[in-house]
């Protein structure tokens, strides 16, 4: 078989990693974006775990971007447009195995009118599980030859718009394609993330990929000294200390004690409370939630605070369930937008399964710039359709997107409360 892409034996597909045992979920996020962009997705499969497929129709990559744009993954890590599978499995001259021309012979078929003539150096990723990351040392000697025979026919360029994508799914089997590289700002779809030793428990490390994820370099911009957080379910405080280190001062809501150095940090103030019915006197710059509750609930509470305008963004964690983890998602994603619409608060708003979630998913709420906190009495900005519905593209700012206009009366902002 001969693909309409023109590798030979190959399909052309969208191909993701994801977290092994979200292969389904993961697969739903491409279908989405392949339907979106009229692709005529086929039946998704997972070749091995940590790894979806997803054949579609020939793309247009003006029109895939769009559609991943439009329907931002949840559970798929570095999705590429592209085709497979590519057998590693020729023999040079000597007899030796050969996987570079192989692959290099899938690159040059790729056609240019989707992924250009030159692209980003190539991510040559694996699966997130055990027998995946077996593969680590093949895949950095693959980089680095793939990079070379690359560079020497002209084909990568450091500011190109598309990122090359080699994905492998075993020693002899690689998917290959490409992104839009903004998009996908780090391999494997995993940010480098470090948290100074002394931190009071792991989850400090999902708070820190969460920033870099969802903020980008609008980090230290939004995150600063003096400004005021409040944390539900802080205990045992890892998302606390965290804040703390970065000069926020923090009211740490949980019945449970803090440890470490949450416990005693003098911009630490600890309330044993209930967080789900908690709300400041007066509103705060951040609020941050990783209570262990039904995932709705959290949603309900998270966007109540946005819309209200007792905290400006928000970062929280909806811990899903065994079954039905898709609808899950978006029934909290409803409940969010439903919340924020009837406010009239212009927002951005994604959720994304971040390398250091589980069984769970990470949210990031911000309610827009210069749109006044309604709770506490001025006027709400109403936003446009397109701000409403508006997923922040990993790796660029939330905050950064574009103003609304309009007011609701007072009257009206308590009603949709
Ligand atoms: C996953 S832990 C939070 C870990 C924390 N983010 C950290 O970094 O250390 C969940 C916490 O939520 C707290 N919790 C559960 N229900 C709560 C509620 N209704 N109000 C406040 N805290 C609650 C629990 O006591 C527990 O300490």
């Amino acid at each position: 078989m001969r693909s309409a892409e023109g590798a030979p034996g190959t399909v052309p597909c969208l191909a993701a990693g994801c977290r092994p045992g979200f292969e389904a979920e993961a697969a739903d996020d491409l279908r989405r974006a392949a339907a979106a962009a009229g692709l005529q997705p086929g039946v998704a499969a997972h070749p091995v775990p940590g790894l979806v497929v997803v054949p579609c129709a020939a793309p247009a990559a003006t029109a895939v971007r769009a559609a991943l744009d439009r329907a931002r993954p949840v559970f798929a890590r570095n999705p590429f447009v592209g085709v497979g599978p590519v057998a590693l499995d020729a023999r040079d001259a000597a007899g030796r195995p050969d996987r570079i021309a192989p692959l290099l012979a899938a690159i040059e078929a790729l056609p240019a009118a989707v992924h250009g003539t030159a692209q980003r150096a190539p991510y040559v990723e694996h699966p997130d599980t055990n027998e995946g990351k077996a593969l680590s040392p093949l895949a950095r000697g693959l980089g680095a030859r793939l990079d070379a025979a690359l560079a020497a026919a002209g084909r990568l360029r450091a500011d190109a718009p598309r990122r090359l994508h080699v994905f492998l799914a075993d020693g002899t089997t690689a998917y290959v394609g490409t992104s839009a590289a903004a998009a996908t700002p780090w391999p494997l779809g995993i940010p480098r993330i470090r948290v100074a030793r002394g931190a009071p428990s792991r989850s400090a490390a999902k708070l820190a990929e969460a920033f870099v994820v969802f903020l980008g370099d609008a980090v230290a911009d939004v995150l600063r000294p003096g400004m005021r957080a409040v944390d539900l379910g802080a205990a045992p405080g890892g998302w606390t200390w965290l804040l703390a280190q970065k000069g926020l001062r923090v009211t740490a809501v949980d019945n449970g004690a803090l440890r470490g150095p949450a416990a005693h940090d003098p911009l630490v103030t600890h309330l044993r409370a209930d967080g789900l019915a908690y709300r400041p006197r007066r509103p705060v710059d951040w609020l941050v939630c990783d209570i262990v509750e039904r995932p709705a609930r959290i949603a309900e509470v998270v966007a109540g605070w946005i819309a209200d305008g007792d905290a400006r963004y928000a970062i929280f964690n909806l811990k899903l369930p065994m079954k039905k983890r898709i609808e899950e998602v978006a029934r909290c994603a409803g409940i969010v937008e439903d919340r924020l619409a009837r406010a009239g608060v212009a927002h951005d708003f994604a959720l994304r399964q971040l390398y250091h979630d589980r069984e769970e998913v990470t949210g990031c709420l911000v309610r827009h710039e210069g749109a006044p906190r309604g709770r506490h009495g001025a006027a709400v900005t109403r936003p446009p359709a397109r701000a409403r519905a508006s997923r922040t593209p990993a790796g660029s700012p939330p905050a950064a997107r574009g103003a609304g206009a309009g007011t609701t009366s007072r009257r009206q902002r308590r009603r949709a409360r």
